[in-house]
């Protein structure tokens, strides 16, 4: 049994066929659904919001990643938890205590996440990493789905992965972005525990063999 992960982005699904593409990855090889929240202010893009996560989690019989990417999260982590939200990511680079961030989404009975943008190192994570239990890194800019992969993220998950070996930490580290079947092999090499997948699987013809080969291919 792989513990590698594949998380499917909602944010390429069919928004008018929303039940049905939850119904799809119930019943495929993915393990997660990954939720983007964007705010047009944190990154340049709005996606979706409460109301649309409310409805998702009625029928996703997996758990839910949500990942925001949003200004002063603090303000929404009880909301995200109502909403049933399993694991919450903030951004790094949105969050001026993130400590204290982090140990609220856990009050909250939540799994605690961090993305990092491409820009940002993992060293800043060296005295918080034992605190977080995933660390999103972003393959591309946030904002939208479909970007091509940057590849400087094989080596910042390799560096990443050093890190938390170091500090005896069990963080999981996910990719976010730009992820097909041709990075995927390396991206696990190099240390990576989950993948998110948006458009390589929803504009697949057949989006559940694309998840079930995906899965095969990183055991
Ligand atoms: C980008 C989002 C990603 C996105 C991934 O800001 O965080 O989760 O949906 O989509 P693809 O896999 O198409 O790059
Ligand atoms: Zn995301």
């Amino acid at each position: 049994m792989s513990s590698k992960l594949i998380a499917p982005s909602i944010l390429a699904a069919d928004f008018a066929n929303l039940q049905r593409d939850i119904e799809m990855i119930n019943n495929s090889d993915a393990d997660w659904f990954h939720i983007d929240i964007m705010d047009g202010v944190f990154v340049p893009n709005i996606s979706f919001g409460m109301p649309v996560l409310r409805d998702i989690n009625k029928h996703a019989s997996k758990p839910i990643d949500v990942h925001l990417m949003i200004v002063d999260p603090d303000r929404y982590i009880q909301t995200f938890a109502d909403l049933g939200a399993d694991i919450l990511t903030v951004h790094y680079e949105a969050c001026t205590h993130l400590h204290r961030t982090l140990q609220a989404i856990k009050d909250a009975g939540m799994k605690a996440g961090v993305a990092l943008n491409p820009h940002t190192p993992t060293s800043l994570l060296e005295d918080v990493i034992r605190d977080i239990d995933l660390v999103c890194v972003m393959s591309v800019n946030p904002g939208f789905g479909g970007q091509k992969f940057i590849e400087n993220t094989y080596d910042k998950v390799a560096a990443l992965n050093s890190l938390i070996i170091r500090k005896g930490a069990t963080t999981l580290i996910e990719i976010d972005g730009g992820v097909t079947n041709k990075n995927a092999s390396q991206l696990i090499e190099k240390g990576a525990d989950v993948l998110v997948a948006g458009s390589f699987v929803f504009k697949a013809e057949n989006p559940v063999t694309t998840i079930k080969n995906l899965k095969s291919q990183i055991i």
